[in-house]
């Protein structure tokens, strides 16, 4: 069957794997490839048991995989054979050298640009799907324009998925963004990209704009949706100390149709690769370009991310009488959020390491994530297990930390947990996703987060 568009992607991770499927599923006529260094992920992509959960995956997959997808480490055959190749790498922050813990590593961008340059016979339009620092295109377009032979027109294509709700986001997607060159083979690759999209996507919600713009817009969608977790966060604290409600005052101040509700529930902080990393990233750009007072003031975001997870912490401490020593405390969840086995970035990561530090055994619960805690906890001193089963992983333990908001620890038996757990049991909800009045009832004494806590004492 001859395809009517050949489209690769570089990059198979939780932005490539998905973002493909999707187009994939949506346009049976276009073949797919998706390549990556890493052979292990490929070769999971072609196993039964994908590298990734996300629900609504699997079946999509299921139906393009050897038909018109195809996951392949011939990096080198995908870039020859495909004219639109969109770029899904990393770009984790700098660890090393200037800008260390703010920058972006632009390591794993700048190779798979040298490589595009390297196995092109023909032109091509080459997406950046990552998410990269402002007036990187240029720096792309610096290394591609090194030929005569063979043209190379750059767009920007941020993708606003959000984990755990990917399939859902790739489906009916709020907006997709689409910056370009204004020249004629500028727009031209953008009508390539549009056209697409347009096979599931209306017309109205796929938007244009300049390539700055477009790599800008990403990361601050990013740092606003970032700065509304830390601004409830900030009141959440405030409310401990006044006996105000901080889902009372979500819910009122949200009403407001200019401010809208989404995003203003209180946590233990946000977590996941990208918000932090982004918003760094802003902070060195601007730090950069000498404007320190906004830098200042994105940084504030981060900080009070931090402050929240510290707080989780000591609240802790205070509540079990200041000491932590040999007590049990076992954590409800360890990805970042709910419907992921993603912990990258996860606050439980910072949480698990403080309780171990004060000598508590700590046991972790989670649906999705325990492969990844148990690399994340792997080499850190101190009593640590894993259990499946949250029933069991409670027994016998001091304290429950809900730290992720999976449905599943909603609908538990608390009496069961509680009858088998140490007295006096206690319960810090760090996502205000339970019961606190019917746990308080059975006997817990619970803290939740932003709320007067309700105990026995
Ligand atoms: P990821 O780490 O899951 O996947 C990236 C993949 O790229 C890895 O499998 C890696 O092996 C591969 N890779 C690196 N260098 C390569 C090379 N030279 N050739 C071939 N493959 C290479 O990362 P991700 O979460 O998918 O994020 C990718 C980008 O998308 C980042 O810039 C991120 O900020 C952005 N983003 C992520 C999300 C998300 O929800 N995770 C959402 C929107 C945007
Ligand atoms: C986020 C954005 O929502 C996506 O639009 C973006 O594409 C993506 O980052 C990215 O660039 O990587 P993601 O991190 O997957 O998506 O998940 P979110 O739903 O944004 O949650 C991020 C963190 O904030 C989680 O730890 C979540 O628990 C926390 N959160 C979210 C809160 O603490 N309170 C809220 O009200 C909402």
């Amino acid at each position: 069957m001859k395809f009517e568009k050949n489209i690769l992607c570089i990059g198979a991770g939780y932005v490539g794997g998905p973002t493909m499927a999707m187009i994939a599923y949506k346009c049976p006529r276009y073949r797919i490839t998706v390549v990556d260094i890493n052979s292990t992920r490929i070769a999971e992509w072609n196993s039964e048991e994908l590298p990734i959960y996300e629900p609504g995956l699997d079946e999509i997959v299921r139906a393009t995989s050897g038909k018109n997808l195809f996951f392949s480490t011939d990096i080198e055959g995908g870039i020859r054979d495909n004219d639109i190749i969109f770029v899904s790498v990393n770009t984790p922050t700098k660890t090393f050298g200037a800008g260390a813990g703010m920058a972006a590593d632009l390591q794993y961008w700048e190779k798979t640009a040298r490589q595009i340059l390297q196995y092109s016979k023909s032109s091509k339009i080459v997406i950046e799907k990552s998410t990269l620092p402002v007036k990187t295109a240029q720096a792309m377009e610096n290394i591609l324009r090194n030929t005569h032979s063979v043209y190379f027109e750059i767009l920007s294509n941020p993708e606003f998925l959000a984990e755990g709700s990917a399939i859902r986001d790739l489906e009916n997607p709020d907006r997709i963004l689409i910056g370009s060159q204004d020249t004629e083979s500028g727009l031209k690759a953008r009508e390539t990209l549009a056209e697409i999209y347009a096979n599931w996507v209306p017309r109205e919600k796929i938007i244009t704009s300049n390539i700055w713009s477009s790599e800008l817009s990403k990361i601050v969608s990013n740092a606003f949706l970032a700065q509304r977790i830390s601004s409830i966060n900030a009141i959440s604290a405030l409310c401990e100390k006044t006996d105000a409600d901080i889902t009372e005052v979500s819910r009122a101040v949200g009403m407001d149709s200019r401010i809208g509700s989404k995003f203003l529930n209180a946590s233990i902080g946000f977590g996941g690769s990208c918000f932090k990393k982004d918003i760094l990233n802003l902070v060195y750009l601007c730090r950069h370009y000498g404007l320190n007072e906004v830098a200042d003031y994105w940084e504030s975001v981060v900080k009070i991310n931090q402050y929240q997870q510290v707080r989780f912490i000591l609240n802790m401490l205070t509540a079990m009488f200041n000491t932590l020593t040999d007590k049990k405390i076992c954590l409800f969840g360890f990805a970042f959020k709910a419907n992921t086995g993603d912990t990258r970035e996860s606050p439980a990561i910072f949480i698990a390491r403080r309780l171990l530090e004060e000598k508590a055994e700590i046991v972790i619960t989670d649906p999705k994530a325990l492969r990844n805690a148990r690399a994340d906890m792997a080499g850190v001193n101190g009593k640590i297990s894993f259990v499946e089963d949250p029933y069991m992983a409670a027994e016998e333990c001091h304290a429950i930390a809900l730290l992720t908001e999976w449905e599943i620890y909603r609908n538990l038996d608390f009496q069961k947990i509680y009858d088998t757990m140490a007295k006096p049991a206690s319960i810090f909800d760090g996502r205000n996703i339970l019961d606190h009045k019917r746990c308080f009832d059975i006997g817990f004494n619970v803290y939740p987060t932003g709320k007067p806590p309700l105990t026995h004492f």
